[in-house]
């Protein structure tokens, strides 16, 4: 039978060559062949988070393993964080936070598919007491990015808070850039627009932030504990998913010299664009505005229920992915990421338009 290729929200289609870097024999975390794998892949993150003076923290697990390693690593219990939350992943962080003892403090869009205003961030940013703001920068649920971290990141800093963003969806995939933005921490995972297969966590952390991590935390979560041993030994302190690493630094490699930073940026976006413009008539995006329309999962309300839509996909050989919660059966969502192609965009609206017709 013919794979299915993989157009969803992650993991995604991983090329051949990142793959095969994968099936290399497995080495030992304590030794000089890992501490250059771990360097190389460290270094290549830092360019992607936009980060020149920190570390990263590679962790096994997935995006939610890193998020929570990010989230536990600056926020206690007791303390008050600011979710900007736009979607399923913004109430996982406070899930997250209360399974801390810690206060999340949800703001969130009027209507589903829009976003929240920076002033309003600003005004309740005003009554004080947050040690933290956290973001989603691509709500994967909602097909929704956030493209005002900057605004938000100034006035959380002036009131004291930290800023803390969950780029699992858009890290390599839409721009982001940690110093630009004035993103103390931020967390993302193997398997999405870096285009590797899954089991490798990455929480990025400026030199200041790493400063202020806690100790008070399960070792396994530990960013502290990962930061002060790649600093004393260049390793990680438990065993990482060492052929993962090999994937990743073909990834990267992949990423930063063959494509560069910018056009595999530039490549998401024109594939999503290439949907918004391309969508049959009756499909809708979830998205409001253009400048808050995700690069690398477009969402769309569908006219006819998800899973025809979806099934019409599948008979071309193409997986993307319903909504999720009580949007499931009204909404796709469609990957970009990973090594897809235009004509598979292509041939994905010619599916979306059969699933319109009758029978
Ligand atoms: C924005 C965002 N955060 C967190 C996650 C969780 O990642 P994982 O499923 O790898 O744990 C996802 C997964 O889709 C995501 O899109």
């Amino acid at each position: 039978m013919a794979r299915v290729k993989l157009l969803t929200p992650g993991p995604v289609e991983v090329p051949r060559r990142v793959l095969e870097a994968a099936s290399k024999p497995v080495i030992s975390h304590r030794c000089g062949e890992f501490r250059e794998l771990l360097r190389r892949v460290t270094e290549g993150l830092m360019e992607v988070f936009g980060l020149s003076d920190g570390y990263v923290a590679v962790l096994a697990g997935s995006g939610t393993s890193a998020v929570d390693a990010m989230l536990w690593g600056f926020i206690g219990p007791g303390e008050k964080a600011l979710i900007v939350a736009h979607g399923l992943f913004g109430e996982r962080i406070a899930e997250s936070l209360r399974a801390r003892g810690a206060a999340a403090e949800v703001l969130t869009p009027r209507e589903p598919g829009g976003v929240v205003d920076p002033e309003d961030v600003g005004r309740v940013l005003e009554g004080g007491g947050f040690k933290a703001v956290v973001l989603v920068h691509n709500e994967t649920s909602m097909g929704v990015r956030y493209p005002w971290i900057r605004r938000v990141s100034e006035e959380a800093h002036e009131s004291g808070a930290l800023v803390l963003v969950d780029a699992v969806s858009s890290l390599a995939g839409d721009v982001f850039s940690m110093e630009e933005m004035g993103v103390d921490a931020a967390a993302s995972c193997s398997h999405k627009a870096i285009a590797a297969p899954p089991g490798a966590g990455f929480v990025a952390v400026t030199s200041e932030a790493a400063r202020l991590l806690r100790s008070d935390v399960p070792p396994s979560l530990s960013v502290k504990r990962y930061v002060e041993k790649y600093r004393a030994t260049g390793e990680t302190p438990f065993t990482p998913p060492v052929n993962t690493l090999y994937a990743v630094s073909a990834a990267l490699e992949r990423i930063l010299v063959e494509y560069g930073l910018d056009k595999y940026i530039e490549m998401h976006r024109e594939r999503a664009w290439r949907l918004y413009r391309g969508m049959p008539r009756g499909y809708r995006r979830v998205a409001l505005s253009d400048e808050t329309a995700s690069v690398t999962v477009p969402a769309f309300w569908t006219p006819v229920p998800a899973g025809r839509v979806i099934a019409k996909a599948l008979e071309r050989g193409l997986r993307i992915a319903p909504g999720v919660g009580r949007y499931r059966e009204r909404m796709v969502r469609i990957g970009v990421m990973g090594d897809i192609s235009m004509d598979d965009i292509e041939e994905l609206v010619e599916a979306a338009a059969e699933a319109l017709e009758p029978g």
